[in-house]
């Protein structure tokens, strides 16, 4: 259904329905479910992370997604502008929203820079063996040196400007459609080629059977923060993007369509790479390295053409997973200067990109040369991390459900998310319940018992 460009206000829009939940299901899948999502469960005990981890996502995640659009779609303004307008008490979430933008931007194209390296890895037949020395080797040396990685990052970057200063519907639209479905295919290839592997239903067992005996606040904070972390929560991103969004959309469908596909591609992955690790005995608690160590292991096993062939299409997938994603975090920030600070889209895009390149060197160096620069025992590329991922993105979701539920209040909030009374919504009641009572208190005692094992 594709309709011409149209603008609010000089403001862009989504061009098709379809448009804008690729766009928002492309934020919302990416670094985090293919890389992170596998290697949190690791090292968070397996089947306690996951289960807790989905429990957030059904009880905080469709509906603070829901809230996320209601209030970016009323306002037709991004994060800072949509509070500045509907109580300027809370404009502080939206400026928290864009502090975790750059935050996480300081590290995120790191690792998309990773994936783009392994592509030409893959061509140039690098990684073709089973064996984790070898594998585990050549991740290492890629992420601790200067030169390489800083090439790939900044490659990375380069193409997340390019399509952002593009605006809304040329850009951003246009690179999620394709890409999902091609992700969902290649990862059910995948499932199905782990799982066939030798002792692989171990990998499940550990995946899916919860050993409550390791749950702690630490686990419970980490499965929360990866929960808002995968679908773009707590932020404003969501409210950024739906601000681009038409006023007869389904916003309802859509806050269920779009945390439901994330939550797919991240147990898709987990089901790929955690068989795997167990079934070639690599360690699964090994972090942030185990997606690039596993994956081509399983690749090699696939034969020298065939596994070439798949590697070369899984890393380009997980490349454009990225992007789709990290472009939405860009747009957080370059919508807040063109909105507050009425900046011209290609000067936002620009002014930012050079703080944000920085910002990554920091990142990528503190993995080798820097890793003595540590705060609270944490090098730069956790210290971003790990700010927004258990506290920034939390709280910010914490005070977008008191908005909601406390200030906002019933019938506004009724008034959009049905499109004034034009969309049923059967469950209004039990959403507006968890946004006003639920939501917080599952937030804060998380947060409280996880908050204490941070700096670990
Ligand atoms: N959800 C993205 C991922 O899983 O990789 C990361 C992300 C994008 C986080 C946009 C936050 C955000 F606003």
């Amino acid at each position: 259904m594709e309709q011409p460009s149209t603008t609010t206000g000089g403001r862009d829009q989504f061009r098709s329905r379809i448009g804008f939940i690729f766009a928002a299901a492309g934020s919302a899948v990416g670094l985090g479910n293919i890389w992170k999502f596998p290697y949190l469960a690791g090292t968070n005990g397996g089947g306690v992370f996951v289960v807790i981890y989905l429990a957030c996502v059904i009880l905080i995640g469709f509906s603070l997604m829901l809230m996320e659009f209601a209030l970016g779609r009323n306002t037709s303004l991004a994060a800072v502008g949509a509070f500045r307008k509907l109580d300027s008490r809370f404009k502080f979430v939206g400026v928290m929203g864009v502090f975790s933008a750059f935050l996480i931007m300081g590290f995120y194209p790191v690792v998309g820079g990773w994936s783009l390296s392994y592509i030409f890895k893959t061509i140039m037949g690098e990684l073709a063996v089973t064996d984790a020395a070898t594998l585990g080797g050549v991740f290492d040396t890629l992420i601790t040196g200067v030169f390489s990685p800083i090439f790939w990052t900044a490659l990375y970057l380069v193409i997340n400007i390019v399509i952002v200063a593009g605006g809304i519907g040329a850009g951003i639209e246009k690179a999620s459609k394709w890409m999902m479905p091609a992700l969902f295919v290649l990862l059910i290839i995948l499932v199905v080629r782990s799982l066939t592997l030798p002792n692989a239903g171990e990998g499940l067992k550990y995946m899916f059977a919860p050993d409550w005996s390791k749950l702690s606040g630490g686990v419970a904070l980490a499965a929360m923060g990866q929960a808002f972390f995968s679908l773009s929560l707590g932020m404003g991103c969501m409210i950024t993007y739906s601000s681009y969004l038409s006023k007869d959309e389904n916003l309802v469908s859509n806050a269920f369509i779009v945390p439901g596909m994330d939550t797919l591609v991240a147990i898709l992955a987990g089901m790929v790479i955690i068989p795997a690790a167990i079934s070639f005995n690599f360690e699964v608690g090994a972090g942030p390295g185990l997606v690039f160590v596993t994956v081509p292991a399983i690749f090699a096993t696939m034969g020298p053409v065939v596994g070439k062939l798949f590697g070369i299409i899984f890393f380009v997938l997980i490349a454009l997973a990225a992007i789709t994603s990290s472009i939405s975090l860009l747009e957080v920030i370059v919508s807040y200067l063109i909105d507050e600070k009425n900046m011209t889209r290609k000067k936002a895009v620009g002014a930012t990109s050079v703080i944000l390149f920085i910002m990554c060197i920091a990142a990528s160096m503190s993995l080798g040369d820097w890793s003595g620069f540590t705060i609270l025992g944490n090098g730069i590329f956790d210290t971003f991390d790990k700010i927004t991922t258990f506290i920034t993105m939390p709280l910010g979701g914490l005070f977008i459900s008191l908005f909601v539920g406390w200030f906002w209040g019933k019938e506004k909030a009724k008034n959009e998310v049905t499109n004034n009374g034009t969309v049923k919504f059967a469950l209004f009641d039990v959403w507006f319940f968890l946004c006003k009572w639920v939501i917080p208190a599952i937030i804060l005692v998380i947060f409280i018992t996880g908050i204490p094992s941070f700096p670990g």
